[in-house]
């Protein structure tokens, strides 16, 4: 099958490369000639794990490659999936869809009788069916379909997850769209991987629905992890106990500073202002919404608390910056909030993260940066981990507490168990263990409350 894809960011990189590994034949148009130019030079413009080696096997075969011309690889093309942007604009929470429309202008004149065109950037509901209107006004003179094929890669795990997928869901409404789409996923299909098709606003918005129970679910044990500490619990047990249910799941279910990245905000986002604008508000999700804003801001308070109130004249040492280990991307970090807030009450801040790069720089000022974890501990009064990088897990404590002023480890991704910490000397805050800050002051209070609440009679029911 020919493939052209529209966009080599992300999503488009990604796809590109694994359809090209199906044995299809991919030519994946991007309008940034550097990127196009690294592309085909071999240096990938994004860290995911193996996506390099993916993309050198298949340029290799002949199988995919990369250029700033559309016209002749549309024109060459069964199938056009568009993987370009879709940003959130500035404040108002909308996806902006202005490069998906611009790309459909685009390829319009170059269409062939009987294409298909694919979206598989995340878009609002209701996108395809306004391509399709546009395409038709374009190119009256052709037959086409216009289907949606929204993708669930995680950034770290992309790969993994475009080649063993829980589900492939494919939104479509013409034989011909489910013919080529079949086509597509038969590699996927034949090794017993669900290929849904739904129809086009139901495939547009279980994206985004996707996304937003994910976020809630983060959301939800966060809460759990603050109840967790103030009730001397531990949240990492209470998580394993209700995930060990089927219904809910062990997945998601790790307390931390709050989900960032590149889908979970602005996905969230998009989905309380189509609802709203449909009259039926998402009240749930808004709440997810405020509760995840409201969880950093008050990562950066805990952080002032372990550190005594004071953070003039200090210099906490951090470990991970970017939104999730495994990736270099800082979009929506918790850092962006964390960090800045620190620094505004006076803390110096030495930070290492194995991926991060130019983007942190110049979104994180004022920080400096060093090229281990050990350097970054040096004469540190704090020692705070943001993100669960594995080589963290690994660090010699002792050694780095040596190398520090202070003795107060923040660990916000519970990496560290509060043994091995305070065996290398460490005073040890997790998120929602016994440990935390909060548990130590109100551990006695609990015991006070539990045992003025008196006899089991004054209990109402079980549940
Ligand atoms: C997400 C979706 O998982 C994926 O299906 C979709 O296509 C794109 O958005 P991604 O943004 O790569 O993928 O990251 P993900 O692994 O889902 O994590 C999102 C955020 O939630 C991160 O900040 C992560 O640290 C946080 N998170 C996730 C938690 O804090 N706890 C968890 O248990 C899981």
């Amino acid at each position: 099958m020919k493939i052209c894809m529209l966009g080599a960011g992300y999503v488009g990189l990604v796809s590109a490369a694994c359809f090209a590994d199906f044995g299809w034949d991919v030519v994946c148009v991007d309008k940034n000639p550097d990127r196009v130019n690294d592309l085909n030079e071999g240096r990938m413009p994004i860290y995911e794990p193996g996506l390099d080696d993916l993309i050198e096997r298949n340029v290799k075969a002949g199988r995919v490659r990369f250029t700033t011309e559309l016209a002749e690889p549309v024109k060459q093309s069964e199938l056009v999936l568009l993987a370009v942007g879709t940003p959130m604009r500035r404040g108002n929470g909308y996806a902006d869809l202005s490069y998906i429309f611009e790309a459909v202008e685009e390829i319009a004149p170059h269409l062939n009788d009987g294409a298909v065109i694919t979206t598989k950037s995340t878009v609002p509901v209701g996108t395809s069916r306004e391509i399709e209107r546009r395409l038709r006004e374009l190119r009256p003179d052709i037959d086409f379909a216009v289907c949606s094929n929204p993708e669930f890669l995680r950034e770290g795990s992309a790969i993994r997850d475009f080649m063993y997928p829980d589900r492939v869901l494919v939104g479509c409404d013409s034989p011909r769209g489910q013919e080529v789409m079949e086509a597509l996923y038969k590699p996927l299909s034949l090794r017993s991987a669900p290929v849904m098709f739904v129809e086009r606003e139901s495939a547009e918005l279980a994206k985004y629905a996707a996304n937003a129970f994910l976020a809630m679910k983060v959301s939800f044990i966060n809460e759990i992890a603050d109840l967790c500490e103030k009730l001397n619990a531990d949240v990492q047990q209470v998580a394993d106990a209700i995930g060990a249910d089927k219904r809910i799941g062990p997945k998601f279910l790790h307390a931390g500073p709050g989900y960032g990245g590149s889908c979970f905000p602005k996905d969230v986002s998009a989905l309380i202002r189509t609802a709203r604008e449909a009259e039926t508000p998402v009240t749930l999700v808004e709440q997810v919404d405020r509760v995840n804003n409201e969880r950093k801001i008050s990562m950066a308070r805990r952080i002032q608390a372990a550190a005594g109130g004071e953070l003039r004249g200090k210099t906490v040492a951090v470990l991970g910056v970017t939104f999730k280990p495994n990736t270099d991307d800082m979009r929506e970090a918790p850092s962006l909030v964390i960090l800045p807030m620190l620094q505004d009450r006076g803390a110096e801040i030495r930070a290492y993260d194995p991926e991060a790069s130019k983007d942190a720089e110049e979104q994180l000022p004022g920080v400096t940066w060093c090229d281990g974890a050990m350097k970054a501990c040096g004469g540190a009064d704090i020692l705070l981990v943001l993100t669960e990088w594995n080589e963290f897990r690994a660090l010699n404590l002792k050694a780095m507490k040596n190398a520090m002023r202070g003795d107060v480890l923040v660990d916000l991704r519970n990496v560290y168990t509060a043994d091995a910490a305070e065996d290398a000397g460490f005073t040890y805050h997790a998120v929602g263990r016994p440990t935390g800050i909060v548990a130590r002051e109100d551990a006695e209070a609990q015991q006070e409350r539990v045992a003025a609440a008196g006899a089991p009679e004054t209990l109402v029911g079980a549940g």
